[in-house]
Parts: C-alpha cells; structure tokens; sequence
C-alpha cells in the first residue's frame, strides 16, 4: 500500500466514485440526484485537503481533511446553486450546514474518511488515520477531530479503538428527515495529540 498526499488525476474520478458510494447518504438526497453531487465534488474537492491509500492503478481508501487554512471541499453559495438548483438550495443548504464544522486554529478535522469496501478490514483505514495525525503533527496542530453518524457504530469503534474521544453529540433529528438522513445522532469526537 502507498499513501498519496493529493489527488493525482487518475484518482479524481474514483476518488469521488468512493467518496459517494460510502458517505453519499448525507449529501445525494440533498442535491437531488448523484450526478450533481459528482458535478459539485469534481469542480470542489481540493488535492491539498486529500490523503489517499492506493496499490498502483488501485484506489484503497482516501481522507478529506480542514484545517484553518484549508478545506477539502470549497463549495460556496453559487456552486451549490449551480448543482443543486436555487430552489432545492433554499430548503437543504440551511440543514447541510448544520453539519460543517468551522475548524479552529490548533485543530485538524476529518471532514471525509473512506475505504473501497473490498479494502476494508486489512488495516487502510488505521493506516489514513495514522498518516493524518503525522500530517496535524507537522502542521503543528494540538487535536484531531471528526463527527460520526449513530448509525456507523464500525466506523466509531475504530476511532475509540485509536484514542477518540466523544466530546459532544448533536441532534439531527426531525430536520434531517427533510434531507433525506436516516441517522438522528452525530457525535464529534476528538483526538489530543
Ligand atoms: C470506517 C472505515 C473507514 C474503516 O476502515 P477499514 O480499513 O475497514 O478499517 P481497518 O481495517 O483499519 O480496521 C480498524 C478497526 O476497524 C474495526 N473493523 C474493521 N473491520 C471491521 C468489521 N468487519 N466489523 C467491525 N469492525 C471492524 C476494528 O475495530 C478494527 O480494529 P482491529 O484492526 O484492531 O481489528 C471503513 O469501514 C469505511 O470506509 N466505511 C464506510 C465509510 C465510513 O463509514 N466512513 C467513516 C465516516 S465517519
């Protein structure tokens, strides 16, 4: 396995491929359609905010990551519009947006974590975590942070496994229903380094 930081376009389209087949549940039924949401992610999704696990032409698991200074998907107001529609925005922006976190100075945040579901259980997803924390380290961040759905207890007990710590939990429920989410739950968890 070889960790990537950035997004070589080869990997751009597979990339968004796992990015939609593991996490889309949040943002497709948002967007209406999946091909929006391709369309949004291609122009938006930026190779500085990307650490990606690959084996040669194959795409392994892939870390969206913020920090202050960066994001992994800059998706203003008009991006969204453009995508999604003016109508479908007015309605679902004000929810997705219950979900951004603004990043603080000292932390790095995982805004996106995924594993090809053939890769998963042989130890990528502990390696991209691993990688993070050594990047938040020479970036001189103090924490690691995440959110995770109540509905992804596998994805949870791996970030207890490797020292995160729920350190809130919001509510998204009923309004999340408007969107289209099934999870009611979402905690945010933080790791010290
Ligand atoms: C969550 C996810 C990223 C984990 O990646 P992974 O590569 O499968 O995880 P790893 O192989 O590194 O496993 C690490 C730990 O995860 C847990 N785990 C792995 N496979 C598991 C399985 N089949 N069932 C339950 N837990 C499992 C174990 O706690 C494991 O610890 P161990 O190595 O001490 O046994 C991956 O399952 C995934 O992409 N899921 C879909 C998208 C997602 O949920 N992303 C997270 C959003 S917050």
């Amino acid at each position: 396995m070889e960790i990537i930081h950035g997004i070589p376009h080869q990997f751009r389209k597979p990339a968004i491929g796992l990015f939609l087949d593991a996490l889309g549940e949040k943002i497709v039924p948002a967007m209406g359609k999946r091909s929006r949401a391709e369309g949004l992610l291609d122009k938006c999704m930026k190779s500085e905010g990307c650490i990606l696990a690959v084996d040669g032409k194959n795409l392994l698991g892939m870390a969206g990551l913020n920090s202050k200074e960066t994001s992994f998907v800059e998706a203003g107001l008009s991006d969204f519009i453009r995508f999604a529609g003016f109508f479908r925005s007015v309605w679902t922006l004000p929810i997705l947006a219950s979900m951004e976190h603004p990043t603080a100075t000292d932390e790095y945040y995982i805004d996106m974590l995924a594993v090809s579901p053939n890769a998963r259980g042989k130890g990528v997803g502990r390696t991209l975590i691993a990688e993070i924390e050594k990047r938040a380290r020479s970036l001189k961040k103090k924490r690691v942070t995440l959110q995770v759905v109540d509905t992804n207890p596998r994805a949870k007990k791996l970030y207890e496994k490797l020292g995160f710590c729920t350190i809130k939990t919001y509510n998204t429920y009923p309004w999340g229903l408007m969107v289209g989410w099934t999870f009611r739950k979402v905690d945010f968890m933080e790791k010290r380094l």
